[in-house]
Parts: structure tokens; sequence; C-alpha cells
């Protein structure tokens, strides 16, 4: 998953050096589109942020309507494109969207698992003028790599790693990280410099969609992460020259919150596969949020007018202990979506914030993690079986979610 905050600054729109349409009111534009083209995928992964009822959601928009998200986008100011998904590559109008986009002045991202991306595709993208792919792995070893996104991918990944660096792409490696995989960092990096990557991003899991249902098998104790971050460091010193290494760290090991999405509604505008506008990639799963859809509503109106852009938005939202923290400003109050699945009010503090009445279920969750041996976490794998990431799984949790009585587990 792309690192969302820190974005770029914005540029002139191509052609006149005109400036983004003014908005007539103090709400910056959007500055990151974020364009998840489909929820279709081949991977099954443990720790996908999609919504738990992706199946419910998929009415894909068309080429053309997807030309008009890009357009639309870019003349609110939008500068940063990413095409992610599932797995953008199944569909077969990723190069007209990337000629498009390149077109209009995008920086564009393609966010894959690198299944689909034959020699042809990357030559076609190459020319179309796609700028970037982030290329995800799952592990440094063919056997938890195949585990955890339920296929058998590895050799293929590699193989892709390489015609990345045939084409001329600058090699961006992405790996989510957790219980399994952080006793091998030192691996994962190998891997990464043996591919001749120039950027190696490991972030670990955010507890959204499925990993949030995963949540007991991933979460990594603080141990692991200690040992990882300092293994991250080493590599930064000997290698760092030569590959650049990102290490997003977990913030239920935080004492304070993440400025998620650097705000809400304030730079990521993300538009799911139907058409839904979404302020953060994981808003679909907030209960009373009705996301406004681009194929009925303009997306001018959609990013400065719409409850759901504004629900959130700056500060005058917040409730106690946020609104008489003098940190407001600096963290905005944290992750509503974090907000909603530990307490079950997405407009509370982030329970990672220690000043939180709920931080106790964060820590109790910590703690959990800590009280299960590695080989533990192997006998709850078994007891209670990792959830992947598939349509019948997504059927059936987006059939008991319309039950009535039944919600979200908001306990910890
Ligand atoms: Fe939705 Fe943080 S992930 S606001």
């Amino acid at each position: 998953m792309t690192d969302l905050s820190q974005p770029s600054q914005p540029a002139p729109l191509p052609g006149s050096g005109a400036q983004p349409e003014d908005s007539g009111t103090a709400v910056p534009p959007p500055l990151w589109l974020l364009a998840e083209l489909t929820y279709r995928c081949p991977l099954h992964c443990a720790f996908c942020y999609n919504p738990l009822d992706y199946t419910d959601h998929n009415r894909e928009l068309t080429t053309a309507q997807w030309l008009d998200v890009l357009r639309d986008a870019r003349a609110l100011g939008a500068v940063q494109l990413g095409f992610s998904g599932g797995e953008p590559l199944v569909r077969d109008d990723v190069e007209v969207l990337v000629e498009e986009a390149h077109k209009l002045g995008f920086y564009t991202n393609l966010i894959t698992s690198g299944v689909g991306l034959t020699e042809q595709r990357l030559g076609d993208l190459k020319a179309a003028g796609l700028d970037h792919i982030q290329l995800s792995f799952q592990d440094s070893t063919q056997e938890l790599n195949d585990f955890l996104s339920s296929t058998r991918t590895f050799e293929l990944k590699q193989r892709v790693a390489a015609a990345l660096k045939r084409h001329g792409f600058p090699m961006v490696l992405n790996c989510v990280l957790h219980r399994y995989n952080l006793p091998h960092v030192d691996k994962i990096i190998e891997m990464a410099l043996a591919l001749g990557a120039e950027y190696l991003e490991l972030a670990n899991t955010q507890y959204y969609g499925w990993a949030r249902e995963n949540q007991a098998q991933l979460m990594p104790t603080r141990e692991q992460l200690e040992e990882a971050e300092a293994v991250v460091a080493r590599y930064r010193r000997t290698h760092g020259g030569r590959c650049k290494i990102f290490f997003v760290v977990p913030d239920y090991f935080e004492r304070r919150p993440k400025r998620c999405m650097n705000g809400w509604g304030a730079v990521f505008l993300g538009v799911a596969p139907d058409g839904a506008a979404l302020p953060c990639h994981a808003a679909r799963g907030l209960p009373g949020l009705t996301l406004p859809n681009v194929k009925d509503t303009p997306l001018r109106e959609i990013w400065y007018e719409s409850d759901a852009f504004n629900r959130f938005r700056g500060l005058s939202w917040l409730k106690e202990p946020c609104r008489s923290c003098e940190e407001k400003e600096h963290d905005l109050g944290g992750c509503r979506c974090q907000a909603y699945l530990l307490t079950g009010d997405a407009a509370n503090a982030d329970p990672v914030c220690d000043k939180s009445p709920f931080h106790d279920s964060v820590v109790k969750i910590v703690q959990r993690a800590a009280s299960a041996s590695v080989s533990g976490a192997a006998t709850a794998a078994r007891e209670q079986p990792i959830l992947f990431r598939n349509d019948a799984n997504s059927r059936k949790l987006a059939a008991a979610a319309r039950e009535p009585g039944v919600g979200g587990d908001h306990g910890a």
C-alpha cells in the first residue's frame, strides 16, 4: 500500500500554465487520486484493504466513465494518480487510461501484484507514459509468499521484477509486514537488492478490511518490530545509497495517532470500482457515511460539498479529548476508520492515542500478541484459520452484515 501521508506539491495544469480552478472556498483541492479500477484480483491476500463485502460493489465503471474521472480530477487540481484494485491489470483498458492521464499531466503509478504484466503490456504502458510501477511481494520465500496470497506467484513476481528493469521503470517493491514475515526482513531487503530495486516499502499491516479479520494471526510482537527496525537501520547505513528503504511503523505500537490520510478531505480522493468516491481507502466500512458516486454527482461537488468529504474535514467536528488537545492540529484526531473499528464511533479520538478513554483496547491487542509465542500463533491459526480474501468469503461476510442486528466487531 502506498504511503499517502506525503503528497507532492501540485503542479500547474499542462498547456496554458493555468492553475487549478478556484474552489471559492478555503478547502484545498485534492492532490492524490486513487483509481481503484476493479475489486477483481487473482491474489487472495490475508491483509487486503479492500472492503469485506466487495462482491456487493462489483459493477465497474466503463472506460469512458474512468476517463471522465481522470479529466475532472485533474481539473480540480489532482497531480498524482495511482491505479490500483484489486489487480488493475485484469482490465484491458489500463493502457488507455494511462495514456490519457499522461496527457493530462498526472504523475502516474501502477500498483500491481505483477500478475498480467507481460512484456507486451509493459512496453505498451511505457509507450503510454506510465511513470512508476509498484510491485508487491508477500515475502522473500516462495513458501510464505504463496501461502499468504493463496496463489503460486512468487516466481512470476521475480520474472516481472526483471522485466520492469529491462523496460526502464524505476523498481519499487512493496512488502506488507506482519508477525509471519517480520523475522525475514533482512532476507526481504536482500531480495530487493538482488532484484535491483531502487525503492523498498516495508509497510507494517494496517488493520482494516481483511487484515482486521485476521488481526489475531497477523499482529506482531513489539520485539519483532524492534528487531526489524534495527535490521532496516543497518541496511540503510550500508546500502542506503543504492536502495531507499521505507519502514512504515504500525500505529498500534505508538502513543499518538497518525495524521491519517494527511487529513480527511484534505489531499486524498479515491474512486472505487463502482464509482463510489472515498475520502479514505477504507471509508466504505464506516456505517452512516453515504458515499457519493461519480456516476451521478460531479467530482467538484463531491469534493467540496458532499457530506462524506466534509464530515471529518478540518477540526470543527472533533470531540473531547481531541477538541481541547494542544496536539490536535498535528494529528487531527487520528484515523476515523480505526476509531470506528475499535470504539464503534468514527468521531471518537483514535484509540491509539493514550489520551483516548478507549486506549486500553489497543493495549490489550498488543498484549495479546505478546502473550502468543510464534508457535502459539501457529496453533491459533489452526484454531481460527486465516480468512483469505476471495469472492466466496466476501459473499458470506456481506450476507452476514445484511442480517439485522449484525454489526462490526468493535471489541478489542
Ligand atoms: Fe480511514 Fe484512516 S483509514 S481515516
